[in-house]
């Protein structure tokens, strides 16, 4: 499109995302000198504040969730802010909010961190004031929608006031430099793609798991699930970057089509091929935690695990089942990513010492952002009874491989290119949607046979159905 972003307009500025996320990423990208001088930050929500309490505001979460190194230049950046109160289902407070944002020299990017019900009025409010020009892009957060009708119902509302060239939709795990990482992995090496299919890979496990339980989010967690809350998005998009074609360059349509074509080849899943659990009272690392229904204060049905298996039905990926898990208050927080060679076809060894191991990649998204590649090897030592094997890690760490970097939040990736016009790392409708579609057969399977989920001990890998559901394919979850 062509246009830097000279305003920014953040819909629930005062809201727990904006203090924990969004305006720590924009200090760091102005302590870093990554966005414009000119750059102005205009926030708005329900509560009545000037400009200088909502820069006070700001200061207040800065320190609070910004390390002091990357707060260089704090006053320049405070003086960025400005603040318009506004009830964002009242027409007549965008005229208001329009002479706050005022005349952007070339590009206004407006971010809307707001309740999904708030969406279409504020789309209307914002087309009532003429903040909805050919300069202006909308960039969207989850939850977009529960199913798919209330998802279409929004891209609906947002559509009638953007085209998609300019609609930009968050998904937060698109913003990780290890997520990023795994298209330089698989693209930019010449030895992983020519054996990145059926016929040398066995399975792919992909892990997501959390030691926090309900957060405090108690009414929007017990609606949604970790299905909704986790699987839609975050790990849909993983196993689209895992198991996507080429795309024929690094640019937002080329990417997108390529993910878009793994999600409508993802296999309807059975509920027999799904585990849901919910968990009770436990511990993690030594400490007493709650179970779910003492956080929420009742009892539910909502599932805080899940665990899933699915195929994708095409040339590729004939035959190799993705296991897919994650779950709240499971004994520690760690995103990987586990893909899982076959066996050597004929080994020349033989011997008590001589077993085979498959290969197997993992790549550590977080905490821990490292990629281990386990290779056979000989164990030195001049045996009698022929070659002994053992398994030996070739290990890269991304921090020891790159000193000096500091580890960045994603929205810090997402915002500028939001501000800059670049929508290959946001997810475009038709991705939405074909992810809501798969999922909706699962919730529906799961209605139909009034599935509950099963208790699991916090601090523990979720319910053992979730170790059988890998376990009768001979596979075990990797730990
Ligand atoms: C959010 C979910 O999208 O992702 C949360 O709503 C979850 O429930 C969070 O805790 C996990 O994000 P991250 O970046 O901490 O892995």
């Amino acid at each position: 499109t062509g246009f830097t972003a000279d305003r920014l307009l953040l819909f629930g500025a005062t809201g727990d995302l904006s203090q924990r996320m969004l305006l720590p990423s924009l200090c760091a990208l102005h302590a870093d000198e990554l966005i414009d001088p000119d750059l102005k930050i205009i926030g708005t929500a329900r509560s009545d504040m000037s400009d200088h309490e909502f820069r006070n505001f700001a200061r207040e979460a800065l320190e609070k969730y910004l390390p002091a190194e990357r707060r260089g230049g704090l006053a320049g950046f405070l003086n960025r802010l400005s603040y318009q109160q506004l009830d964002a289902t009242q027409l007549a407070g965008y005229d208001e909010l329009a002479k706050k944002v005022g005349e952007p020299k070339q590009g206004l990017a407006i971010f809307l961190s707001t309740a999904p019900s708030l969406f279409e009025p504020t789309i209307k409010g914002l087309q009532h004031a003429g903040l909805d020009g050919a300069h202006v892009r909308m960039c969207l957060e989850k939850p977009l929608g529960t199913d798919l009708g209330s998802s279409c119902e929004i891209n609906d509302a947002v559509s009638a006031a953007f085209p998609e060239d300019r609609i930009f939709r968050i998904d937060h795990y698109l913003g990780k430099e290890t997520v990023q990482n795994l298209l330089a992995l698989r693209f930019a090496n010449i030895m992983f793609e020519p054996i990145w299919n059926a016929a040398h890979i066995d399975h792919v496990q992909i892990t997501v798991a959390e030691t926090v339980g309900l957060e405090g989010r108690v009414a929007f967690y017990d609606d949604a699930g970790a299905l909704r809350d986790m699987v839609q998005n975050h790990m849909l998009q993983l196993l689209a970057l895992v198991a996507m074609e080429p795309p024929g360059s690094f640019d937002a349509t080329a990417v997108r089509d390529e993910k878009v074509k793994v999600l409508r080849a993802l296999r309807q899943v059975a509920t027999g091929e799904t585990v849901t659990g919910q968990y009770r009272a436990g511990a993690i690392g030594g400490k007493a935690v709650p179970g779910y229904d003492e956080e929420l204060g009742k009892a539910s049905d909502t599932e805080t695990f899940v665990a899933i298996k699915v195929h994708v039905d095409n040339w590729r990926w004939k035959g190799v089942p993705f296991y897919l898990r994650t779950g709240k208050r499971l004994p520690q927080r760690v995103t990987e990513i586990v893909v899982q060679f076959r066996f050597v076809p004929h080994s020349i060894f033989a011997g008590k010492g001589a077993t085979m191991q498959p290969n197997r990649l993992v790549i550590g998204i977080q905490p821990e952002e490292n990629i281990t590649l386990s290779l056979m090897s000989k164990v030195p030592g001049l045996d009698r009874e022929g070659i002994r094997l053992r398994q030996v890690p070739l290990d890269i760490s991304m921090p020891d491989a790159f000193v000096g970097q500091h580890r960045r939040i994603a929205y810090e990736r997402l915002l500028l290119d939001l501000i800059e016009g670049d929508q290959t790392l946001f997810v475009r409708r038709d991705e939405v949607e074909a992810q809501w579609r798969w999922i909706d057969v699962i919730r529906a399977g799961w209605r139909a046979e009034g599935l509950a989920p099963k208790p699991y001990t916090a601090g523990s890998w979720g319910p053992s159905a979730a170790i059988a559901l890998a376990e009768r394919d001979g596979v075990s979850w990797h730990e």
